[in-house]
């Protein structure tokens, strides 16, 4: 029996209660989602996504309101932000209440939680009314899924068709993981760049975002972990041409914006118009490469604005010279 991709939310909600598992669209991208609540349920999702231990997983929530339990204390700023852009793609990291599993926050005094804007989960959420531990739906180091086909190709193999399934909410329209914000005492701290800018965090808080985050633990942020197979190298949108004549019989791609000119014999692997779409497009285009049998994808960042501010951010954890 193969995994099963699933429409329906009350099926999904009915899985969920009964200890299974159950990759959710989010408008980020698909999450493996679980009973928060679960021992059992949390350690199937790092069973399935082989993933550390140590790293703590997100959770998902329906409200503003229903955060409040799962932390001990939320400042007001942090407050302000969870009214302002949930349900969006924004994570933010409080101290944890008492009764958080360790499993779920990887042993940390902190929790970071979410309420993701996609209808049907949302839906779920509402429906299952409790926190769903969900990090991204992919085996640990690999490209982060966008659409339920991603999910099925990585983790059809690892999962339990007769108790797990994939929720199928269409591609997801933001396409690079949530905003992470730390919010545990009086400094906003950007941990992860996403669709939610700092420019926009501190308009919402009235307060500086601290961009350093040396001595915070934040696992998610090791080097490849969002690394297809093929080769990435960053190059300037003037080098394009001659890193292309260097490649020596390799099979080469780009990925970049439309405007960025290349030779026309090199193939793209898409063709955003601007950031929003260089986003959506990131992953699958990552994806593209591997399936196509791409040696070396010539990456040219997007400009610091906005969401190229994540699309820098990822494609340099990808790219060749990140510490493997
Ligand atoms: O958009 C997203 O955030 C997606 C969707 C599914 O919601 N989820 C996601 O989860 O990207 P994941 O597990 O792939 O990445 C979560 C990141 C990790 O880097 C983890 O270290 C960080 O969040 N994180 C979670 N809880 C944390 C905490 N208490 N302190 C610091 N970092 C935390
Ligand atoms: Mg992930």
């Amino acid at each position: 029996m193969a995994l099963q991709t699933i429409v329906d939310v009350e099926s999904a909600v009915a899985r969920l209660r009964a200890g299974g598992l159950v990759a959710l669209p989010t408008e980020t991208v698909y999450g493996l989602a679980g009973d928060a609540s679960s021992e059992d349920a949390v350690a199937r999702i790092f069973a399935a996504k082989a993933r550390p231990a140590a790293h703590p997983v997100i959770v998902h929530l329906p409200s503003v309101s229903a955060a409040r339990s799962w932390a001990s204390h939320v400042p007001s700023w942090a407050v302000a932000l969870m009214e302002t852009f949930w349900p969006g793609p924004l994570t933010v990291v409080v101290p944890k209440a008492p009764a958080v599993l360790d499993v779920v926050t990887g042993g940390q005094p902190t929790v970071g939680l979410r309420v993701p804007a996609h209808p049907m989960t949302l839906q779920v959420l509402e429906e299952f009314s409790g926190g769903l531990a969900a990090p991204s739906a992919n085996r640990f180091g690999t490209v982060s899924p966008t659409t339920a086909v991603h999910v099925v190709a990585g983790l059809g193999g690892v999962l339990d068709p007769e108790r797990d399934a994939v929720l199928d909410g269409g591609p997801c329209p933001v396409g690079v993981e949530s905003t992470i914000v730390g919010a545990w005492d009086d400094a906003p701290r950007l941990l992860r760049p996403g669709a939610v800018t700092a420019d926009q965090i501190s308009a919402v808080t009235g307060r500086e975002v601290c961009t350093q985050t040396e001595g915070v633990r934040t696992p998610g942020s090791t080097a490849t972990h969002y690394a297809p197979r093929a080769r990435v190298v960053l190059v300037e949108a003037d080098q394009v041409d001659k890193a292309a004549t260097t490649a020596n019989g390799q099979r080469v791609a780009l990925l970049a914006l439309r405007d960025v000119d290349g030779p026309p014999d090199l193939p793209r692997l898409a063709e955003p118009a601007d950031a929003d779409e260089y986003a959506q497009v990131l992953y699958s285009a990552l994806r593209t490469a591997d399936d196509s049998g791409v040696d070396l994808v010539l990456a040219v960042l997007p400009a610091p604005a906005g969401l190229g501010m994540a699309i820098r951010d990822r494609l340099r954890r990808c790219a060749d010279g990140a510490a493997r």
